[in-house]
């Protein structure tokens, strides 16, 4: 029987491109999606896999995912929970906190349902953000939300063996979610900026997702893999 790879948010962006790899590769891919229910069909027509709707969010919906998809092989915690961007001393506590509730509600109860259950070759990968560690306007829930991901993700990391645990952390990507924070200026001073000279597309980041999640990197557990074209390299975005 083919392996099953559930990704969450795999409707389009990082998700989706995670999905047709994983199906590339040879995986059952399970397309989790929250409001876009035609997107995610096209994604799950494509690749021969099943679109589930769930708001990962949620304990109750994260159970009748895993009870639709059955024990996955790979999970890929992906979905994005759209972070409010504006100054912190002007953002509410609702935006605030419910970017950082939202973003380790849905880690923490999709490891919860799916670790128990996987088989010792399982693998978990988080896509985090390079956000976590830079400092940028407007951007404290994310960066905040992200950071405590990767610090969680450690943690499940020393309790999952033999499951391996990463995290995946792009820097900018082209998707939808990002949209409203790209203009043509934006990119070109990240291409700019890059060792790589362009910007980073949701393909670069699926391959890396896959390539650790799909046995290629059996000892390599607890760490966290920027893909970020090397703008550290060159002081950052
Ligand atoms: N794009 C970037 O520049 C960038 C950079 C660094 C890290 N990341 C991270 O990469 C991941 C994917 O980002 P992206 O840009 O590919 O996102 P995107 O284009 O905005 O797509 C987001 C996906 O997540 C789903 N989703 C949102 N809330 C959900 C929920 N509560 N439950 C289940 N699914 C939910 C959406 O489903 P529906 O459309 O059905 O609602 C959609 O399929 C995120 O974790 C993000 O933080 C992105």
């Amino acid at each position: 029987m083919e392996p099953v790879a559930l990704i969450t948010g795999a409707g389009r962006g990082i998700g989706a491109a995670t999905a047709r790899e994983l199906s590339r590769r040879g995986y059952r891919v399970a397309v989790n999606y929250h409001r876009d229910a035609a997107a995610a069909a096209a994604v799950a027509a494509e690749t021969g896999g099943t679109a589930l709707r769930a708001d990962v969010r949620d304990p109750a919906q994260v159970a009748g995912l895993l009870a639709a998809c059955g024990p996955p092989d790979v999970l890929v915690c992906n979905a994005n929970i759209t972070p409010p961007f504006e100054p912190l001393l002007s953002m509410p506590w609702e935006a605030f906190i419910g970017k950082v509730q939202g973003e380790l509600a849905a880690a923490y109860h999709l490891t919860q349902a799916v670790l128990p259950e996987m088989p010792p070759h399982g693998r978990i990968v988080y896509v985090s953000s390079l956000s976590a560690e830079l400092t940028r306007p407007g951007a404290a829930a994310h960066a905040a939300a992200k950071a405590a991901l990767d610090a969680f993700a450690r943690h499940v990391a020393a309790e999952a063996s033999p499951v391996t645990v990463n995290v995946v952390a792009p820097a900018g990507v082209r998707t939808e979610g990002s949209a409203a924070a790209r203009t043509p200026e934006t990119e070109a001073a990240l291409a700019e900026r890059s060792v790589l000279g362009r910007m980073i597309e949701p393909d670069d980041v699926a391959r890396v997702i896959a390539a650790v999640a799909d046995g290629g990197m059996p000892a390599v557990t607890g760490v966290r893999i920027p893909v970020d074209a090397g703008y550290r390299v060159l002081g950052g975005p």
